[in-house]
């Protein structure tokens, strides 16, 4: 929430607080809405504009789809087309787009960029993925989870194996928001930044969720119901290709691992993936991969996400747990 105006951003996923799971719930019933043909056109008349500082296949095409299927109007933008690549400043930018659009979609390298277009736009920000955090990314996989668990994440346990990146900022704030285990196996250099592990555990111990970290994969996974992985070489971090993939040996989810987790364990991954690499073929193209779902509830996630920032409850709302 920007504190100068009542306009509501999400730049992580804590800015949902007490409203993620109702978040999920309504993402689920409107991917039932969808099937049934009874989708309703909630933010009809309204005008988004998504920003793409780096390359994007699913958070791009499902915000496109569904701004298209709520009979709202997208813009795309690529920023390098923009005049903020000729050195128009961000907030500069954000002051203009708020004249002609309702909200704004930003996917930018650095999160200091994504407080800023918040801090000069007078319309929501979503924040589409930075360095930091990928909240819309943790919605959608929540809403993953939750349809396989009859919407119950207390008492689960999800092991992330890999690099504490923005996938996972936002996976250990939301996890802990909705009452998830997090279990992550990462190699020492590559923890999250103290103050996501901090933020996320202050609200663990509201909610009584166990956040915990350890350098073993395999303890990790022992008995999991979900497993889940992201790339070792992130947008941004190429240049630390060779050591990154020297460092992540070993924090692969294969056949092995899986074996390890609960019988009934789901395996996610956010994509693209580097087959071969943080995870097998034989993992992403077997029974217990949830990530062909977790890829389509983007979609869902991204619509529940827009009306909660632009149409929000009326006031008076008891607060969800
Ligand atoms: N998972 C995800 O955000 O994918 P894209 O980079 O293709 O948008
Ligand atoms: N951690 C990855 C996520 C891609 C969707 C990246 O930032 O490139």
């Amino acid at each position: 929430m920007n504190p100068e105006s009542d306009k509501r951003d999400l730049l992580s996923i804590a800015d949902l607080s007490t409203d993620l799971s109702e978040v999920i719930e309504r993402a689920r019933e409107m991917k039932r809405a969808r099937v049934d043909g009874n989708l309703s056109a909630t933010l009809q008349g309204t005008n988004i504009a998504l920003i793409f500082e780096k390359p994007s296949t699913r958070t791009r095409t499902s915000f496109e789809v569904a701004i298209n299927d709520l009979g709202a109007h997208a813009i795309s933008l690529a920023a390098k087309e923009m005049q903020l690549g000729r050195g128009e400043t961000i907030a500069d930018t954000a002051r203009v787009l708020s004249r002609y659009v309702d909200a704004i979609v930003y996917r930018a390298y650095r999160h200091i960029d994504m407080v800023e277009l918040a801090r000069f736009a007078s319309v929501p920000v979503v924040n589409a993925l930075d360095d930091r955090e990928h909240p819309c990314q943790i919605v959608g996989d929540l809403v993953t989870l939750a349809e396989r668990w009859k919407g119950v994440f207390r008492g689960r346990r999800l092991a992330y194996v890999g690099d504490g990146n923005n996938v996972l900022n936002s996976l250990l704030i939301g996890g802990a928001m909705v009452g998830l285990d997090v279990a992550c196996a990462i190699p020492e250099a590559y923890r999250p930044p103290a103050d996501v592990v901090q933020k996320a555990e202050e609200i663990a111990r509201r909610t009584g969720s166990r956040l915990t970290f350890s350098t073993d994969p395999k303890a990790a996974a022992r008995g999991a119901d979900a497993l889940y992985t992201d790339v070792w070489v992130s947008m941004g971090d190429e240049g630390e290709k060779e050591a990154r993939e020297k460092a992540f040996q070993g924090y692969q989810i294969n056949d092995a691992l899986v074996a390890l987790a609960s019988p009934d364990v789901w395996v996610l991954h956010d994509l693209p993936a580097h087959r071969g690499m943080e995870i097998t073929d034989s993992v992403m193209d077997g029974p217990r991969a949830a990530i062909w779902d977790q890829a389509e509830n983007r979609l869902h996630a991204q619509k529940a996400i827009l009306e909660r920032l632009l149409r929000p409850p009326p006031a008076g709302r008891p607060p969800m747990n």
